[in-house]
This record gives C-alpha cells, sequence and structure tokens, in this order.
C-alpha cells in the first residue's frame, strides 16, 4: 500500500550526503522561506559565474518575474569555461551511440567544439536574440548545438526527434527561426531516423530559415538545398576555436520548449538564464547530491525539459561527468542499459516510471547479468511512480541500496520542484515527499482555500521561483489565463494533488485535458485536431486510457462522414498511422473506436469525462465499436452534465 512504508536514509548514505538531516533540509526551507531575496543570493553565489552581479535578486510583478536583475552571465561559459581549470580533463560526456560506437569527451574538448562550432554560427549570420530550432539525435553535436547556440545568445528550440515534419514545421514557424540544426538521421533499434527529410518536409512553408546546418550521423544521403543547407563538418574546415562567450543579461532568452496545453496548439515555454541556471544547478546538489567522482545518467531525450535540466545545463554546470546514449533500452538486448551502467559505473541513475515498468515485463534476468555496485542514487521522473515499479526499482536495481528520489516537476518550473532530499527525506513511495528549498506548495480546492491535510485539491505554488516559465512565447495573455487566472497572481500547476498528515505531496495527475504517455505530455485537442484533418472524421473525441506500461494510452473515439469506409479495421489502421505522421510516433493511438455519435453536453461540448470512464471502468463492454450502448449512457449522462 502506499503510504504504509517508510524507507529512512541510509546513514551510509546520510553521513556523505549535501544535505545530511531532516534538521538541515528544514533549516534551508526556513531560511529560503523567510529571507528569499538573500536565500536565493547567496545561492547564485555560489553555483553561478556572473560577469556582474544583480541590482536587486528578484521583481515579481504577477504574472511576470525577473531574477537577478541587470546581472550579466552566460549559460554555456557556466557549462564549460567555469570548469576548465579544475576539471579540463575530467570526462564531460561518456557518449554511446546505438551502434555501439563510444566517445569519451572532456571538459576541455567539449569547450573547443562548442567554440568552433559557436564560430560558425557567427559565420552564418547568426546574432544574439536570434531563434535557432534543433531537431537531432542523442549524440554529442545536441549537446554542441545546444551549448553553442546558449554561448551566442541564440535563443533554442529542442524539438524531439520523434515529432513529425508538421508538428517540426509548427514550431519553426511560431519560434520564426532563421536556423536549423540537425542530422541526416539517428539510430532507433538499428534502424535510421531520418531526420533531414522531415526537415525538408517542414521547410515547404518556413520562408523564414535561412540556414540548415546538418550533421553526419548515419552517413546516408540526403537532400541538400543549394545556400541553405551546410554540412556541419564542413562548416568547420579551418574555423577556429577562440570564441569568447557572449556577456548575455540574466533574463535573456535561453530556451523555449513546446509542450502541449488544453488546445490543438503546442505552447512555447519561455526559459531564461541566470535564474534557471541557479535553480538546477543547485537542484543537482539537493536532489542528486552530485560529488565530484559521480557518473550521472539520465536516460531523458534532449528533446524533453528533463533533457535540458537534467541532462545538459544542471550536471554539466554542476560539474558532472553524464552518460549520454542514443538509442532504445531494449537494443539489441534488454540489458543494454545496464550494460552501459555497468561498465561506465553510473553512480547516479534517473529515468521514468514507463521505462521502469517496460523493464520489469524483461525480468530480473537482464539487470542480474551486470554489476551495477557502483549505483547509489535512483531516481523517477514523469509521472506517479506505482508501488510495484517502486519496489523492483529499488530491490532488483538498486540492491535496496539506493534511495530514489522520485521528482516531480513540469515543463513549466524549469526544475525539479517537490522531491526528497535524498541524505535526508525519509521515503514513502509513491510520493514526491516534500518541496525543495523556497518553493511553497499547496493544496487548494476551487476558490483557492488550503485543503486540509489528507484531502485532495488543486496543486499551486504561492511563490515565484528563479527557474520559473517567463512567459508563453509570443502570447502574454495565454501565459496569465493558463497559469495564474484560476488563483490571480498564483501559479496553477495543472495536478491535482494531495497533502498528508506528515506534509508528504501525493500527485495525483492532471485535472486539464492533458494526457501523460510515457512521461510525456499531450493533449487530446492536439490528437483531435490531427483526426479530423483526415478526409474520413466528421468528429473526434480523445481521452486516456490506463495503460500497464506507459502510464496512459491514446483512445480515440471518432465517427465519419457519409460516404467513408466501412472497413473499419483497415480505417483504424490509417488513422492511427495519420496521427504518427501529423503529431508523431510517439503520440500513435493504441485504440480507434468509430462511433455513430459523440457523447455531448446540450451546450455542444464532447464529454471527454465520460469516455474516459468507459475506457477506464468498461460500463461499456464488448464490442463497443457499434456504440449503441454508448449511445444511451451518454444521452442519461449529457443530461446529467448539463444540470
Ligand atoms: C507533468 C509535467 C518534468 C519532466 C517530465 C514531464 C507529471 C512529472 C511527476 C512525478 C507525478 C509527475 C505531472 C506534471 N509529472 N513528474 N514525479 N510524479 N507526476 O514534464 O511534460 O512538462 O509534464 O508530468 O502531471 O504536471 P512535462
Amino acid at each position: 500500500m502506499p503510504g504504509s512504508d517508510v524507507f529512512t536514509p541510509p546513514t551510509s548514505f546520510s553521513s556523505q550526503a549535501h544535505v545530511g538531516s531532516l534538521d538541515e533540509y528544514r533549516s534551508l526551507c526556513r531560511r529560503a522561506e523567510e529571507d528569499p531575496e538573500n536565500f536565493w543570493a547567496e545561492m547564485a553565489e555560489a553555483e553561478v559565474h556572473w560577469f556582474e552581479k544583480w541590482s536587486h535578486v528578484f521583481e515579481w510583478n504577477p504574472p511576470f518575474v525577473k531574477w537577478f536583475v541587470g546581472a550579466k552571465t552566460n549559460a554555456a561559459y557556466n557549462c564549460l569555461d567555469r570548469h576548465l581549470e579544475t576539471r579540463g580533463d575530467k570526462a564531460a560526456l561518456l557518449f554511446e551511440g546505438e551502434p555501439g560506437d563510444r566517445r569519451s569527451i572532456s571538459y576541455r574538448e567539449l569547450h573547443e567544439m562548442v567554440c568552433r562550432f559557436t564560430n560558425v554560427l557567427k559565420a552564418r549570420g547568426s546574432r544574439p536574440g536570434d531563434r535557432a530550432i534543433i531537431y537531432m539525435p542523442m549524440i554529442p553535436e545536441a549537446v554542441v548545438a545546444m551549448l553553442a547556440c546558449a554561448r551566442l545568445g541564440v535563443t533554442h528550440s529542442v524539438v524531439f526527434g520523434g515529432f513529425s515534419a508538421e508538428a517540426l514545421k509548427a514550431r519553426i514557424q511560431d519560434l520564426d527561426a532563421s536556423l536549423v540544426l540537425t542530422a541526416d538521421g539517428g539510430w532507433r533499434r538499428g534502424k535510421e531516423v531520418r531526420l533531414k527529410d522531415a526537415v525538408d518536409e517542414a521547410l515547404t512553408d518556413c520562408p523564414g530559415v535561412r540556414n540548415v546546418i546538418v550533421a553526419r550521423r548515419c552517413g546516408s544521403s540526403v537532400q541538400m538545398t543549394a545556400g541553405r543547407d551546410h554540412w556541419w563538418h564542413e562548416l568547420e574546415e579551418g574555423v577556429g576555436a577562440d570564441c569568447p562567450a557572449e556577456v548575455l543579461d540574466a533574463e535573456h532568452p535561453l530556451f523555449v520548449l513546446y509542450t502541449s496545453g488544453t488546445t490543438g496548439k503546442p505552447k512555447g515555454i519561455l526559459h531564461t538564464t541566470g535564474g534557471y541556471l541557479t535553480y538546477t544547478t543547485c537542484t543537482m546538489k539537493w536532489v542528486f547530491d552530485l560529488k565530484e567522482d559521480d557518473v550521472y545518467w539520465c536516460t531523458a531525450d534532449v528533446g524533453w525539459v528533463t533533457g535540458h535540466s537534467y541532462l545538459v545545463y544542471g550536471p554539466l554546470s554542476a560539474g558532472a561527468t553524464c552518460v549520454l546514449y542514443e538509442g532504445a533500452p531494449d537494443y539489441p538486448a534488454w540489458d543494454r542499459w545496464w550494460e552501459i551502467a555497468a561498465r561506465d559505473k553510473v553512480t547516479t541513475f534517473y529515468t521514468s516510471p514507463t521505462a521502469i515498468r517496460a523493464l520489469i515485463k524483461q525480468g530480473d534476468s537482464y539487470p542480474a547479468k551486470h554489476d551495477l555496485s557502483a549505483l547509489r542514487l535512483l531516481g523517477s521522473v514523469g509521472e506517479p511512480i506505482n508501488p510495484a515499479a517502486w519496489e523492483w526499482y529499488h530491490r532488483v536495481i538498486g540492491k535496496e541500496r539506493c534511495p530514489i528520489v522520485d521528482t516531480w516537476w513540469q515543463t513549466e518550473t524549469g526544475g525539479i520542484m517537490i522531491s526528497p532530499m535524498p541524505g535526508a527525506v525519509p521515503l514513502k513511495p509513491g510520493s514526491g515527499t516534500f518541496p525543495m528549498p523556497g518553493i511553497l506548495p499547496e493544496v487548494v480546492d476551487f476558490e483557492g482555500k488550503p485543503v486540509a491535510p489528507g484531502g485532495e485539491g488543486f496543486l499551486i505554488i504561492k511563490r515565484p521561483w528563479p527557474s520559473m516559465i517567463r512567459t508563453i512565447w509570443g502570447d502574454p495573455q495565454r501565459f496569465e489565463q493558463q497559469y495564474f487566472s484560476r488563483i490571480p497572481g498564483i501559479y496553477f500547476t495543472g495536478d491535482a494533488a494531495r497533502c498528508d498528515e506528515d506534509g508528504y505531496y501525493w500527485i495525483l495527475g492532471r485535472v486539464d485535458d492533458v494526457m501523460n504517455v510515457s512521461g510525456h505530455r499531450l493533449s487530446t485537442m492536439e490528437v483531435e485536431s490531427a483526426l479530423v484533418r483526415h478526409p474520413a472524421v466528421a468528429e473526434a473525441a480523445v481521452v486516456g486510457k490506463p495503460h500497464e506500461i506507459t502510464g496512459q494510452a491514446v483512445c480515440c473515439f471518432v465517427t465519419l462522414k457519409q460516404g467513408a469506409s466501412t472497413d473499419h479495421s483497415a480505417l483504424g489502421k490509417e488513422l492511427r498511422q495519420w496521427v504518427a505522421h501529423e503529431i508523431g510516433p510517439f503520440a500513435r493511438p493504441e485504440e480507434i473506436r468509430f462511433a455513430e455519435s459523440l457523447p455531448k453536453t446540450r451546450s455542444g461540448k464532447i464529454m471527454r469525462r465520460l469516455l474516459r470512464e468507459i475506457v477506464t471502468s468498461h460500463t461499456v463492454t464488448g464490442d463497443v465499436t457499434t456504440l449503441e450502448d454508448l449511445g444511451v449512457v451518454t444521452k442519461l449522462a449529457a443530461q446529467h452534465d448539463d444540470d
């Protein structure tokens, strides 16, 4: 049962930890709460290099915040240059490609790669304030691309390689990017994911893109448009590696990351430089207890926020050695991750509950083949971790020695918000436990009133923090409306939660029309819009359906236009493929159900709540594709919902 077991940090862990007791944790929290200005100023001075200091620590004009006002810094300088003297020869990246190629890249080498590539960007005409799209596989060049943009002050937006050309195009257009950094392809389960082809398809409608720079990864042949497209290695020929970092404002836009909201249009979450770096660097110590000789592995793709904050910026700013693996966990076999972890003597391993459940299904023999004794800390992110997955992770991977940090946060929060500090906080499996210092969450009701301990409600954050979202790119109204309107001036997370009598937070999931598939956010509306673009579809309603591995799976109810094919099996296949093509393979629906009509309220709103009930509790069983039963249920429920 969740909540019944408590795991106290082993003394061997606490005694060496940055934060080694509950008292120490509480005293950090007290200082941050009572005197946020001095607390964050102290953290910023200790963890980040500044070319110039701030005039004041933060300026809060809800919903807009500025941190370290007037200060100057550079994210790439913090991730590279400042380590050269003390850690120049230390490995920054331990890269392994899916085909088995390996590269260990020191801080000095990474610095040189980034400097040279920044010079390439300058020579192609990029300037601070420009925007670049990065659409790359998990190879060192992806990290170089991010850091080169950061070094020059070009705001980047990494688009996950699993997104389609359509999704890529929408992001290029919304960001008005002039530069696209990509690769010919990347390796996934032994096959090439042809990224450059998708870029070509996307760029048919993006006249603002002047340069496309292509890293060679797979060696296959690709189309190169003269004047626009260039090979990365050719542009680097003869280019020097002397390139001082731009001195940028603390609030300089570092990156935009698109995430699903409640409408069909993804929103560009904007993060800036100084506060983001301060917070991600601090949490590397607090949550991952990072030490000089740790080997840290976060399995997230650079296309998601976890890949930004805890694969690139946080760990490199903190001077960590990071494993970077290109491919799938099951290629060539289900022990690929454990093989890498054993070889690189990984000490800290951060992944998602989805991945853990997929691994459990393959049995204990895969991890048993490898020596995982270097591991000292495990992490989880993306969705609540169910007790069975927690128990397996703890016993089979961590050998009951390693604390598990269950980290709750969001693309918008920039960094981890609720998580145990592993040397200080007793764990309750399934709970993210307590907030980080300076983070003031609360569980509230519809009116914003605090809910008594043990009760469920909406999770809000009462105070601004350094790495919080600054705005939605190009849409400050939507920013305010989405996050600061339910309770004016207070950040609304979109999650439901419960805080128990001991102050432990339990995240219960989204309260909006956003699904969580494999720890990735996907909006029901986004999939619906994709479906209704198909010529056979009249209407579509999409809900998340519980799934044993991915947490939720995409389940679609569609009605067809007059004259559409009656071969439901073929059309179902086609629609699943269609959504994968429109959004990306990771959004491919698990199931398409054909209906005569969709349940709606009298005012015409589709009742996803009812459909969710149907897919969750199976109140309508058997061949639901006929949905006569559904018709009856929905009529009743529609009346109920409108009353
Ligand atoms: C949503 C944010 C933050 C990086 C990955 C996802 C859910 C995330 C947890 C957790 C329970 C979690 C929430 C949140 N979520 N971590 N440890 N326990 N739920 O980022 O795509 O912005 O999604 O993921 O529902 O709101 P994202």
